[in-house]
């Protein structure tokens, strides 16, 4: 039998990832408090770039076992201006990412109720997707060099990296997600007109594994196209695949289609369950933002509801979602959405909502 007993890495980390986080624990908090059918403890680490100030890295040494000491981590946003952003980011994300073969990213889109794509001809209902990010590898892998440096023929590779088993498990999961969806249809994303191998052996492995999947209708899209489909004819889409570097763009396309980047989760999953997940906003450290209280948390509470899911608490994950939904049909919005509410007052209205639903 299941335990319904939670142990959380907090990661909250740089710029707005400590003021949504925060908020995120508050909401997830009264969650249990009131549902009382779960309990779970967030245990806050550092990481981070007052941590790298202090120690000349951004996590512990040890961090994967550290990782694998909790049951899933929260985490905020890394990156602060006065550090450059491939340090920050491979010193903590991607120091984790692929490591624990989190290669599954997954991220819904959706336009909330109370809220407006930003499509002039778009019903709220046209924009439900869920994408899926290949996660560890790509240009992410970390291949790559400077040679020469300062000299005139300075030159740098950055390679990406498609494997067979990469390609293979993520389109798995992939049409695994799209049959359990009401239309059924996925859209992998490529560009294996200009790019002859790794993309190639995309679309060949998707035409593979589409066999294995008779109920999902499938397509593909070259990237560049799929932009002017995403715009022009969003309800044809469901679930959308694509390696690291294209659904990393296409997402905060994505998410600003549906009204906001402030709203965008994601899951960074590890499917095999070997190691724990981790669940985090779509955006990054917003310097313009920071330390103002106008931050949307939306995005990190729903980044926490599929958290709570993916542990198997589906019931948690429903009410959380629908507190979010209804807070913010009462037009309680952050000023991403055109509303004037402040991070806490969001915060509060979801609270209340949750012990309203009870
Ligand atoms: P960003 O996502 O931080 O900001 C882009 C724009 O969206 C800004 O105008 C910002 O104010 C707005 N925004 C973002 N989150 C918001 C929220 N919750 N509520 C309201 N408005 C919000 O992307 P940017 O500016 O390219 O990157 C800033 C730093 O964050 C860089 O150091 C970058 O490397 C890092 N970054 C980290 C990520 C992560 O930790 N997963 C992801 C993306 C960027
Ligand atoms: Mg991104």
């Amino acid at each position: 039998s299941k335990s319904h007993n939670y142990r959380i890495a907090s990661i909250p980390a740089d710029g707005i990832g400590p003021e949504v986080v925060s908020a995120a624990i508050e909401v997830v908090n009264k969650l249990a408090q009131t549902m009382k059918t779960f309990k779970i403890e967030f245990t806050h680490i550092p990481w981070g770039t007052d941590y790298y100030k202090k120690h000349g890295r951004y996590v512990d040494e040890n961090v994967l076992d550290v990782l694998r000491g909790y049951d899933a981590s929260l985490f905020g946003s890394v990156g602060a201006p006065d550090v450059p952003d491939h340090i920050s980011l491979w010193g903590l994300l991607l120091a984790i990412r692929g490591p624990l073969q989190l290669y599954a990213n997954v991220r819904p889109v959706r336009t909330f109720p109370g809220t407006q794509s930003p499509l002039r001809s778009a019903k709220a209902s046209d924009i439900d997707w869920l994408l899926v990010r290949e996660n560890s590898e790509g240009e992410y892998a970390g291949h790559g060099g400077r040679s020469h440096v300062g000299q005139p023929w300075e030159t740098a590779t950055e390679v990406a990296i498609f494997t067979r088993v990469g390609i293979e498990r993520i389109m798995r999961f992939a049409f695994t997600a799209a049959s359990t969806r009401p239309k059924r249809h996925l859209t992998v994303v490529t560009k294996s007109n200009s790019l002859r191998y790794g993309l190639v052996l995309w679309d060949e492995i998707a035409l593979s594994v589409s066999k294995d999947f008779p109920s999902v209708t499938w397509d593909k899209m070259l990237v560049d196209a799929m932009t002017i489909r995403m715009v022009q004819n969003p309800a044809s889409l469901d679930v959308i695949v694509g390696t690291n570097l294209h659904m990393d763009i296409l997402s905060d396309l994505a998410a600003a289609l549906a009204g906001s980047i402030g709203v965008a989760p994601s899951s960074n999953l590890d499917p095999t369950r070997k190691n724990p997940s981790l669940f985090e906003p779509v955006h990054g450290s917003a310097f313009d933002i920071t330390g103002k209280g106008v931050a949307n948390p939306v995005a990190t509470f729903w980044s926490a509801a599929e958290m709570l899911g993916w542990l198997g608490e589906e019931e948690a994950k429903e009410k959380l979602m629908r507190a979010v939904e209804n807070v913010c049909e009462k037009g309680i919005l952050t000023k991403d959405l055109g509303g004037t509410a402040m991070t806490k007052d969001v915060t509060k209205a979801v609270c209340d909502e949750i012990e309203r639903l009870g």
